[in-house]
């Protein structure tokens, strides 16, 4: 019988390096020999990026907070379908870029919606999907604002300090609460911050027994 893959997601505010740091987990766990398959939301599948692209395509038209919260569950409705079962029940590894944390702090923290409603959601898509682990890469909003240059900026990312706060204060809450968690200082140099991540996986591989 096939063991069941581990699902991984990383998550982080705005500016963090989420995307130089994925890479280099995605370089660790192969390097470990294990099979990862990596992806992202909102997407991962073409349908999801199509959901993707009009939840960050800056409009005239104000999103009601609503529709943005079933666009977010409905992307994830058809990831989870065509990539994430998939890939755990064949056996490989699925390391995510953002998953259902990032709803609670973006949709709940971020826009003010009930978590009550965010978690009722979150068990008709995912039933009882949750990552093994989630790496938090922890940074003050402001610091990683500063890292965020030369590009137009999307729908979330045209949000002010205070709801970025929000974002970080229902991360480190669930962090706190969440086994699962691990949280990363993403402050200082890179080599430092793949150091921490490197620990984490390691110390998430023995307890897993791999
Ligand atoms: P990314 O830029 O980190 O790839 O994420 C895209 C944006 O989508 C980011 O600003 C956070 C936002 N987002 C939500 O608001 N809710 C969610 O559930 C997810 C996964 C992302």
């Amino acid at each position: 019988m096939t063991t069941r893959g581990r699902f991984i997601t990383l998550e982080g505010g705005e500016g963090v390096g989420k995307t130089t740091n994925l890479d280099f987990i995605r370089r660790w766990l192969d390097a470990a020999g294990l099979e990862v398959v990596t992806s992202r939301e909102p997407g991962g599948t073409p349908l999801a990026e199509e959901i993707r692209g009009l939840l960050l395509a800056v409009r005239d038209e104000p999103v009601a907070p609503l529709a943005e919260l079933l666009l977010v569950f409905a992307a994830r409705a058809q990831h989870i379908a065509e990539v994430i079962e998939p890939a755990l029940a064949r056996g490989a590894w699925v390391l995510c870029d953002r998953f259902t944390d990032a709803t609670y702090a973006y949709q709940g923290g971020g826009r003010g919606f009930d978590p009550t409603v965010i978690a009722l959601l979150e068990r008709l898509v995912q039933d009882a999907l949750q990552p093994d682990l989630t790496l938090y890469l922890d940074l003050a909003p402001e610091t990683g604002r500063a890292r965020m240059t030369g590009r137009a900026l999307d729908r979330f990312e045209r949000e002010q300090d205070p709801f970025f706060e929000r974002v970080r204060a229902v991360y480190l809450q669930r962090a706190s609460e969440l086994a699962r968690f691990r949280v990363i200082d993403a402050a200082g140099p890179l080599a430092t911050v793949q150091a921490r991540l490197a620990d984490a996986l390691r110390d998430f591989l023995n307890r897993s027994g791999q």
